[in-house]
C-alpha cells in the first residue's frame, strides 16, 4: 500500500491556479532530490554508479539541473534531448546518446558534446564512421529476444521489439568496432518498462554480467560499462508497492561479486537510466472541473485532456485522482473523468468510485511526473500547460509557460492564403 499524499494545500493550490490558471502540472523538488538519492544510496557500492536519467520522462532543464545537482547525467533519445541536457549543464560522458534509427545530425551533436554512443544495430556502426567518425568509446544496446522473458504494453516483448542488436550480432560488432579502432566499450540493455517486481532487475543484471564474461572470454575485450536501463516500476494504484531499492541493489552487488568480481572483471562500471522511478510519483496534473454531464453515465469534463497526460488513453493506465477539499468524503459517486478531445478515450478514469465533484472543484491527477507533460500533443489544437516546480522552501516556480495560440499557429503562414 502507498499513501497518496500531496504536498500542498486546496489553499495552496488555489493561489497557484490564481497565478498560473490551469490546468498545469507541478513537481515536487525535495521529494524528487529525496528519490534521488534513495537510488544513488542503493548502488554506492558499484564503482562509479551512474544513473543517466531518462531526459523523455520529463524533458525540462530546470528539472534536469535539479537532477545535475544530484549527481545525475543524462540518457538522450533525439537531438532535442541532447540539447536540453547541454543546457542543463550536462556534458561528456554523462551523457549517454541511446535511440534508434539514428540521423546523423543526432550522432553528430552527441560526438560533438563527447557523449557515449549507444548504437542501436550493427549497420550504425558504419553509419556513424561515414558521417562523423568512430569515437574512442562505443556501447552497443543489446536485445535478448527469445533468451529474455519480460516486456509489456509500453516497451514490447524483447522478441518483437524493434531495439538493439542479437546476441550474435552483438559480438561481431565488438569484433568489427575493435577493428577499426574503438577501445572502450560499454554494453545496454532495457527489457523491461514500470516493473514493479524487484527480482527481475537482478536478473536482468545476472544476464548482463554474464554476458561481460563471456565477451571477454571470447573477443578478450574488457566492457568499461554496463548500462542495465530505466523501467523500475511506481505504484500507480494505492494498492501497489513501491520497488524496494535497497534489496534491488543489493541483489545486483550479489551478482556482481558472483560475475564480476570473482572472474577479475573489477572494475566494471555500473549504470542505470531511470525516469519514470524518480520523477514519476512526485509530478501532478492539476485542473479544474468545467461541467458535469448525466447521460448513460455521469461524465465530469476538466480543463485538461489526454493532450496533458495520454497514459490513460493510450495505456488503460490507472492514476489515482483526489478532488481537493474532499478527502474525506465518501466515495459514492461513480464518474468517467473525460477531457475536451473528440476522442471517446479521452479519459483521466472510467467508473472511477471519487466523492460528489462538483463544478469548479480543483482536481489532482497523480503520478504525471514522468511520461506525463512530456507525451503531450496538440490534436484538436489542444495546448500544452505550463509545468510549475515546487521548491523546498515551498515558493513555486514556473519552469514552462503554458502554450499559446501563437505557439500553435506558429509553423503557419497565413498571408498565402
Ligand atoms: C532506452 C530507454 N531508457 C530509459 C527509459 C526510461 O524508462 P523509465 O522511465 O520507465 O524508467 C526508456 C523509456 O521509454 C527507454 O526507452
Amino acid at each position: 500500500m502507498v499513501a497518496k499524499n500531496l504536498p500542498f494545500t486546496k489553499e495552496q493550490l488555489e493561489q497557484i491556479i490564481d497565478e498560473y490558471g490551469s490546468p498545469f502540472h507541478i513537481y515536487d523538488e525535495q521529494a524528487i532530490r529525496t528519490n534521488a538519492r534513495r537510488l544513488i544510496k542503493a548502488f554506492a557500492w558499484a564503482p562509479e554508479f551512474k544513473e543517466y536519467f531518462a531526459v523523455k520522462a520529463t524533458p525540462n532543464p530546470y528539472l534536469l539541473k535539479v537532477l545535475r545537482e544530484e549527481g545525475f547525467g543524462a540518457d538522450c533519445s533525439s537531438l532535442a534531448e541532447l540539447i536540453l541536457a547541454e543546457k542543463a549543464g550536462i556534458c561528456e560522458e554523462n551523457i549517454m546518446l541511446t535511440s534508434n534509427d539514428t540521423p546523423a545530425e543526432e550522432y553528430e551533436k552527441a560526438r560533438a558534446l563527447g557523449a557515449i554512443i549507444n548504437l542501436d544495430d550493427i549497420s550504425h556502426i558504419v553509419y556513424l564512421e561515414n558521417y562523423v567518425g568512430l569515437p574512442e568509446m562505443l556501447s552497443f544496446r543489446y536485445n535478448p529476444g527469445p533468451l529474455r522473458a519480460g516486456g509489456n504494453a509500453i516497451i514490447g516483448n524483447p522478441e518483437e521489439s524493434k531495439y538493439g542488436l542479437t546476441r550474435e550480432q552483438l559480438f561481431q560488432a565488438y569484433r568489427i568496432a575493435q577493428a577499426k579502432g574503438v577501445h572502450r566499450f560499454g554494453i545496454h540493455t532495457m527489457v523491461i518498462s514500470n516493473e514493479l517486481d524487484p527480482t527481475y532487475f537482478i536478473e536482468t543484471a545476472k544476464m548482463m554480467f554474464d554476458l561481460v564474461a563471456e565477451i571477454y572470454r571470447e573477443l578478450g575485450i574488457r566492457i568499461e560499462l554496463v548500462n542495465l536501463g530505466g523501467g523500475i516500476g511506481i505504484p500507480y494504484r494505492p494498492e501497489e508497492a513501491a520497488v524496494d531499492l535497497e534489496f534491488v541493489g543489493r541483489g545486483i552487488r550479489e551478482v556482481y561479486e558472483d560475475k564480476i568480481v570473482a572472474n577479475n572483471l573489477y572494475p566494471l562500471k555500473l549504470a542505470m537510466e531511470c525516469g519514470r522511478m524518480i520523477t514519476g510519483p512526485h509530478g501532478y496534473l492539476v485542473a479544474k472541473v468545467l461541467h458535469k454531464k448525466e447521460i448513460y453515465r455521469d461524465y465530469i469534463g476538466l480543463d485538461a485532456s489526454m493532450a496533458n497526460l495520454m497514459r490513460p488513453a493510450i495505456y488503460g493506465a490507472y492514476h489515482h485522482i483526489t478532488v481537493m477539499g474532499k478527502e474525506d468524503w465518501p466515495l459514492d459517486h461513480i464518474y468517467d473523468v473525460t477531457g475536451s478531445l473528440c476522442e471517446n478515450n479521452d479519459k483521466f478514469a472510467v467508473q472511477r468510485p471519487l466523492p460528489r465533484v462538483d463544478i469548479g472543484d480543483i482536481i489532482v491527477i497523480h503520478d504525471t511526473g514522468a511520461h506525463g507533460h512530456a507525451m503531450g500533443f496538440n490534436y484538436n489544437g489542444k495546448l500544452r500547460s505550463a509545468e510549475l516546480l515546487l521548491k523546498p522552501e515551498g515558493r513555486v516556480e514556473l519552469i514552462r509557460r503554458a502554450e499559446t495560440l501563437e505557439d500553435h499557429f506558429a509553423t503557419l503562414d497565413f498571408s498565402g492564403l
